[in-house]
């Protein structure tokens, strides 16, 4: 019977010989599709920014939360047509800032928008991390406590929008509703009796 034993091994010496398998030619096929696929993709996310018109480039800038409330206070103030639900409904001037204030567990004001005309929407939070999502438009925004998340936005179409909020903010979470109203040029808002809905409590 052999009691030899195999040599031991230590990382500290070179192993002698070849004594790695050569990549097979299948690998280094796959490897190759792999790597340029990276790098299409790779190059698609400044292409889809520039070209695709996808990535709507937002206007950021630090504010403090309360200060943005206030901000929020003046624009129901000075441009609020109506209430539902308690809810403040406010139709700016076409083309200027609206605000729109995402807090636990509530989207302030309704926004009452014009159909075909160019507005900047701030969208903030008060307290905590929300996510702003317009249906059924497939709009979907991080809204962040002390930024200022600006977006270029021209509603394309009448009716009412519901608003949700898809970033687990507490308890009412499923509860943090809101609108967008859009109305067309001639101020009718059309799909409102279809889409009809009560939301804000
Ligand atoms: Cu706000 Cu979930």
């Amino acid at each position: 019977m052999s009691t030899q034993r195999e040599p031991m091994h230590t990382a500290l010496e070179s192993p002698r010989g070849i004594w790695w398998k050569p990549v097979h030619r299948t690998e280094k096929v796959w490897f190759t599709i792999a790597f340029v696929w990276c790098i299409v993709l790779f190059a698609m996310m400044p292409l889809w920014h520039w070209k695709g018109g996808q990535n709507p480039s937002g206007i950021r800038r630090r504010v403090e939360p309360a200060a943005f409330l206030a901000r929020v206070e003046e624009f129901i103030r000075e441009y609020k047509v109506g209430e539902e639900n308690g809810f403040p409904i406010v139709e700016p001037p076409p083309g200027s800032d609206v605000y729109l204030l995402g807090r636990m567990w509530s989207w302030t004001p309704i926004l009452k928008l014009r159909k075909g005309v160019e507005y900047t929407l701030h969208i903030s939070s008060l307290d905590v991390n929300h996510g702003f999502s317009l249906y059924p438009v497939n709009l979907n925004f991080q809204v962040v406590p002390g930024y200022d998340y600006g977006l270029r936005i021209v509603p394309s179409e009448a009716g009412e929008f519901r608003l949700v909020c898809n970033e687990f903010c507490g308890i009412g979470h499923h509860l943090m509703l809101g609108k967008v109203i859009v109305v067309d040029e001639s101020g009718e808002n059309v799909a409102a009796e279809s889409t009809g809905s009560g939301e804000g409590e």
